[in-house]
C-alpha cells in the first residue's frame, strides 16, 4: 500500500470526529459526468442557460429537459466501491459526518449495498438496517435530483418519474397548480440553511476531513473544508487531478475514489 494511503488511514482511524466531503468525482466511476473535467457538463452546457432561476423563468421546458436527461443518466448508474466504502465505514464507527455537493442518490444507494453486506456477514449493526442507513445519510448542500419543489407554494416531493418536457403543458405540476422545479440549488440561490448549519458544525469540530472528488471551486460549499483546516483539523484529498485544497492538504492521494477508498477506509 502506498505510504500516503497508510498515513491517511492512520489519521482517519485515530480522529474521533471525521468529516467526509464529496463532489462529482466520487460518482465519476459510476458513469456520471463531472462538471469541470474532460467531458464535464460545464464544458458542453452553459450553466446560465440551465442552472439559474432566470433560466427557469425564461424557459422551464429547456431546464426540465436537461434535468430529466440527468435523472435518466443517474437512474441507469450504480453506486461504485467508493460510495459503498464510505457508507460501510460510517456504519461501523461513530463520529463521521458525510457532506456532499452531489445531487445524485448514489451515497444513499451505496448505503443500501453496504447495509446488506453487513447483514450477510453477520456483523451486527446496532438498531438494524434502518438505523445503519440513517447513520450513513449524507448532508446535502446542493439539493437532490430526485426531489421536485413547487415554484409557487414551495411544497416538495420525492420524484423519480421520467419528465415529459415535450412542451410547457406536460411539465410536472403541484396539486396547487404551480409549476414544479428541480429540487436542486441553482447558481445565485442560497444553500439550504439546515444543511449548511450541520455541515459547518461538523467541520468546526472534526479532527480530520477527507475530501473526495471535488475541485473545490464552488462557494460557499467549498468553505466547509477550510473550516476544518482553520481550527487545526487534518485535511486529506483523494482526487486524480489538482484541487483547490492541495496546498492545505496533509495528505494528497492522487487516484480514483473507487480504488483508493476501500483501502483507506478500513
Ligand atoms: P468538478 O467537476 O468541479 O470537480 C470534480 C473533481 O473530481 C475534479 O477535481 C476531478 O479531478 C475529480 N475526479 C474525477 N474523477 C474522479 C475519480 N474517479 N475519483 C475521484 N475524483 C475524481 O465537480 P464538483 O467539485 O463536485 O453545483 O463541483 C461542485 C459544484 O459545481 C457542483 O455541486 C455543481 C457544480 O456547478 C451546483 O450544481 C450548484
Amino acid at each position: 500500500m502506498p505510504d500516503v494511503i497508510a498515513e491517511a488511514r492512520r489519521l482517519l482511524a485515530t480522529a474521533p470526529r471525521v468529516l467526509i466531503f464529496t463532489g462529482a468525482g466520487v460518482s465519476a466511476e459510476s458513469g456520471i459526468p463531472t462538471f469541470r473535467g474532460p467531458g464535464g457538463l460545464w464544458k458542453t452546457f452553459r450553466a446560465e442557460d440551465l442552472a439559474t432561476p432566470q433560466a427557469f423563468a425564461r424557459d422551464p421546458r429547456l431546464v426540465w429537459e436537461w434535468y430529466g436527461w440527468r435523472r435518466g443518466i443517474v437512474a441507469g448508474c450504480r453506486p461504485n466501491a467508493a460510495h459503498v466504502a464510505i457508507a460501510r465505514w460510517m456504519m461501523l464507527r461513530d463520529g463521521v459526518t458525510l457532506v456532499t455537493q452531489n445531487v445524485d442518490d448514489l451515497h444513499e444507494r451505496g448505503a443500501v449495498e453496504a447495509a446488506r453486506a453487513l447483514v450477510a456477514e453477520g456483523l451486527v449493526v446496532a438498531g438494524g438496517e434502518r438505523a445503519a442507513l440513517e447513520r450513513a445519510a449524507p448532508v446535502r448542500l446542493h439539493g437532490a435530483l430526485f426531489v421536485s419543489r413547487c415554484s409557487h407554494c414551495g411544497a416538495e416531493r420525492n420524484d423519480r418519474e421520467p419528465v415529459d418536457a415535450s412542451s410547457r403543458e406536460t411539465l410536472p405540476r403541484c396539486s396547487c397548480g404551480g409549476l414544479m422545479r428541480p429540487g436542486v440549488v441553482w447558481f445565485g440561490e442560497s444553500l439550504p440553511e439546515d444543511a449548511m448549519r450541520r455541515a459547518f458544525a461538523a467541520a468546526g469540530e472534526a479532527e480530520a476531513c477527507l475530501v473526495v472528488g471535488t475541485a473545490g471551486a464552488v462557494h460557499p460549499a467549498a468553505a466547509v473544508v477550510h473550516a476544518t483546516a482553520e481550527h487545526g483539523g487534518a485535511v486529506m484529498v483523494v482526487d486524480p487531478g489538482p484541487t483547490a485544497y492541495d496546498e492545505i492538504a496533509e495528505a494528497k492521494i492522487v487516484g480514483k475514489a473507487g480504488e483508493v477508498l476501500p483501502e483507506a477506509l478500513l
